[in-house]
């Protein structure tokens, strides 16, 4: 798979601190990654460094070998879902779709019924009409997603987009996400605090803290092989103390007490 995004010794120095400390990763075409990494770590930073909302203090990104760090936001073809949805109330849930459609003047097709087809494709079909505000959260937060790939963004970065919703939407919804990305094999970058929803979505993840990258991994080479302390310590403790806890839940036995046969297998589906 070739390189989709570079992004080369990036720094970000707010009120004379470094909030980035020259960080360097890529993002391969089709793949997913999560940035993964405390609440104040620099993550969002990234994403409006990314999008084209704030100029790095220095650092380039490339997109397909191009340098895009000095470009627009209008001319860089990347998508956002947010945390708030940040969905237009007064309107429908068609509108709101099919407006990201005008909006872009790229579809040169019909765009009521390519907005109608995203909503049905995120499940939303019956609430076609209503305004945003008489959905659920999840339902909302499908509302942007639908307005996202309607843009049909090369690159679909979300942030935190699941942090308003209750832990059953959650499910549903990363259950979706997933979907969506095999079904339009989009390049997609998701942030998140949450250890489980990034080692169940991505194909890899990145770990970071204070402005620092401490590993990028796939799921298992991080389990197997975490890179230092932090990672033991806020990834792979945290996932084993939700795994021990939901065992004592269900009155089974946990992993380190479970027979050698049982060890092989993957770790809960992690
Ligand atoms: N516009 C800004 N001006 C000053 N400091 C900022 C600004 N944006 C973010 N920060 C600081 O940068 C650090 C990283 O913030 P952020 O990228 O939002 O973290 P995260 O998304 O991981 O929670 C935090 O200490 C935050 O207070
Ligand atoms: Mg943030």
């Amino acid at each position: 798979m070739a390189e989709k995004l570079e992004v080369k010794e990036l720094v970000q120095v707010f009120n004379n601190q470094e909030v980035l400390r020259r960080i360097s990763f890529s993002v391969k075409e089709g793949e997913f990654l999560s940035i993964l990494g405390p609440s104040g770590c620099g993550k969002t930073t990234i994403l409006r460094i990314l999008i084209g909302l704030l100029q790095p203090s220095s650092g380039r990104i490339l997109k397909d070998g191009r340098d895009i760090t000095k470009f627009p936001a209008s001319r860089r073809n990347m998508g956002i879902v947010f945390q708030n949805y940040a969905l237009f109330q007064n309107m429908t849930v068609l509108d709101n779709v099919e407006y990201a459609l005008k909006f872009t003047g790229e579809f040169k097709g019909s765009s009521r019924s390519r907005a109608e087809s995203l909503i049905e494709q995120v499940g939303l079909t019956e609430h076609i009409r209503k305004k945003p505000y008489k959905l659920s959260g999840g339902q909302q937060q499908r509302v942007a997603i639908a307005r996202t790939l309607a843009m049909n963004p090369e690159i679909i970065l979300f942030d935190e987009p699941m942090s308003a919703l209750d832990a059953a939407t959650r499910l549903l919804l990363r259950d979706e996400i997933k979907e969506i990305q095999k079904k339009f094999h989009s390049t997609m970058i998701y942030i998140t605090h949450d250890q489980e929803e990034s080692f169940s979505l991505s194909d890899r993840i990145m770990v970071m803290d204070r402005g620092i990258i401490h590993q990028i991994g796939a799921p298992e080479e991080i389990i197997k092989n975490p890179a230092g302390d932090f990672v033991r310590d806020f990834v792979i403790a945290n996932l084993q103390r939700k795994i021990n806890s939901l065992a004592k839940y269900m009155g089974i036995t946990t992993p380190e007490r479970a027979s050698a046969s049982d060890r092989e297998k993957p770790a809960y589906g992690l």
